[in-house]
């Protein structure tokens, strides 16, 4: 008999194209059940968050080795595709042959049991193994594809910004530090300042917290660019929705002004909740069962609908007039916060809404100022579930209101010296924003902690491995 590779994703979608068949398959044992006579074995290959049961039985030359197979162990089987006598599924595959390829300890953690989300973030090299998690990261791995497809598809220009940084982008002094000092070994000059000319770098310098500062330039040249990288902060934010070390997509757009800026951001979320849900349906069906009941309606919903746009002064009217008891005071110049966020996502307009014209106090120093010298041309996007997913502005152009604002800020000119000279050499106006790559993760599986869409989360207290 010939047996044709397949995968278990294949066999789910066309199982009928394959009845009758040899089929040939790689993977991993997920279940184990001996009733003696036969022996069920939930086979994944990696393609599918589910599994595929393999039936064996004492035909097999090595049945007592497969009877003993742990969890985990690696194997290849060799069979024929046949509808099952079971319940739990409607094809199965009756195994003529089973090869062991690596046998598994037999304390493996992943046991065939439900495990808490909590308990699993201990095991971070392990927990790709269960299915919410193998959904999770495929959802990722796509997510990240369909935002690629859209900027190149629009002719945006993917500009890979540094890593290690001399510059605060967001000037908000949440910055690990880069050194190849020892901490004791610091030298410094008579009045106790460090000498940082020490450093291998020459100066002092930080993990990025954002590219922007470094993207902004390409647009000067090809107009329309972005990058998609990791950043830091260091921040001390225990949430669902902080991490120390995530990934941002940021676009930047020459001779746009903030509502390019917006249309740009409502195009390309629309983009990402289609392309997964085209080419993932079968685990954005088993979020929305498993994990958050109404998902693809909501994202449906989101598609066929315009997202919200309101001023942060209409917004503080929106939250006063709302008769809610706020645990954060609603007042003009003080910063949303979760609670208001989500009121005005979920409760008010019921879809993503753009907040925009902060007050400048609460918001970075590049962002362009607007004419009543109060707030500035900024824009949040915030989405029902996770609040903030999109920070941006239209930047500040002009030099001499750069400036002022720096200085407003604290902030030293000549750490900005690259900056600074785009307002010098043809200044135009230009927009821009970061999409929390993450955030949009929970957003498209309705996974509710960030420590659950990153591979290997940061988080305060929290590095393993
Ligand atoms: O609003 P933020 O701080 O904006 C910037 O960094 C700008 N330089 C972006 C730009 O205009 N090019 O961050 C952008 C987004 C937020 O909306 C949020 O989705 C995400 O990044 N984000 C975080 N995600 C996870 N953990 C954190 N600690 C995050 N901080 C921001
Ligand atoms: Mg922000």
């Amino acid at each position: 008999m010939e047996f044709k590779d397949v995968t278990v994703r294949l066999l789910s979608r066309t199982p009928e194209d394959y009845v009758g068949q040899g089929v040939r398959l790689q993977g991993w044992v997920r279940t184990h059940r001996d009733q003696s006579e036969v022996i069920f074995i939930g086979l994944n290959d990696g393609s599918f968050y589910n599994n595929f049961q393999i039936v064996a039985s004492d035909a097999l030359s090595n049945v007592e080795e497969v009877r003993k197979m742990t969890l985990g162990s690696a194997f290849e089987v060799k069979g024929v595709l046949q509808e099952s006598q079971g319940a739990g599924q409607k094809y199965d595959i009756d195994a003529q042959e089973i090869t062991i390829l690596g046998l598994a300890s037999s304390d493996n953690p992943i046991q065939n049991k439900r495990h808490s989300f909590e308990f699993l973030r201990t095991l971070p090299h392990m927990r790709m193994r269960t299915n919410t998690f193998m959904a999770v990261f495929r959802v990722r791995s796509l997510l990240a594809h369909a935002i690629h497809t859209f900027f190149q598809d629009n002719n945006f220009v993917y500009v890979h910004t540094p890593i290690i940084t001399s510059a605060d982008a967001e000037g908000a002094g949440d910055l690990f530090r880069v050194t190849t000092i020892e901490p004791r070994k610091h030298k410094t000059d008579k009045q106790g300042n460090i000498k940082w000319q020490r450093e291998l770098l020459g100066r002092r310098s930080y993990l990025t917290v954002s590219g922007q500062l470094n993207v902004e330039p390409f647009c000067t040249a090809f107009r329309n660019v972005y990058t998609f990288g990791p950043t830091f902060r260091a921040e001390n934010s225990n949430t669902p929705r902080h991490a120390n070390e995530f990934w941002m997509i940021e676009p930047e757009i020459a001779f746009g002004d903030l509502e390019v800026n917006m249309d740009l951001a409502e195009d390309m979320t629309k983009y990402m909740i289609r392309y997964v849900l085209e080419h993932a349906p079968e685990e954005m069906e088993f979020f929305n069962s498993r994990i958050d009941k109404g998902l693809i309606d909501r994202l449906q919903n989101v598609l066929n609908n315009e997202f919200g746009r309101v001023t942060y002064t209409e917004a503080i009217k929106l939250l006063e007039a709302s008769g809610r008891k706020w645990e954060y005071p609603v007042e003009w110049g003080s910063d949303l916060q979760t609670e208001h966020e989500r009121y005005l996502a979920e409760e008010y307009f019921k879809k993503p809404v753009f907040v925009t014209d902060y007050p400048e106090k609460i918001k970075a120093f590049y962002m362009r100022h607007n004419e009543d010298g109060e707030t500035v041309r900024a824009m949040d996007l915030l989405v029902p579930g996770v609040g903030e997913l999109i920070g941006g502005s239209q930047r500040e152009e002009r030099l001499d209101v750069l400036f002022a604002a720096m200085e407003k800020h604290g902030l030293e000119p000549e750490d900005y010296q690259g900056y600074v000279d785009i307002r010098r050499f043809g200044t135009f106006v230009h927009s821009g924003y970061g999409l929390g790559f993450e955030r949009a993760v929970m957003y498209m599986t309705g996974m509710k902690n960030i420590r659950d869409v990153i591979p290997y989360p940061r988080t305060p207290k929290n590095v393993i491995f």
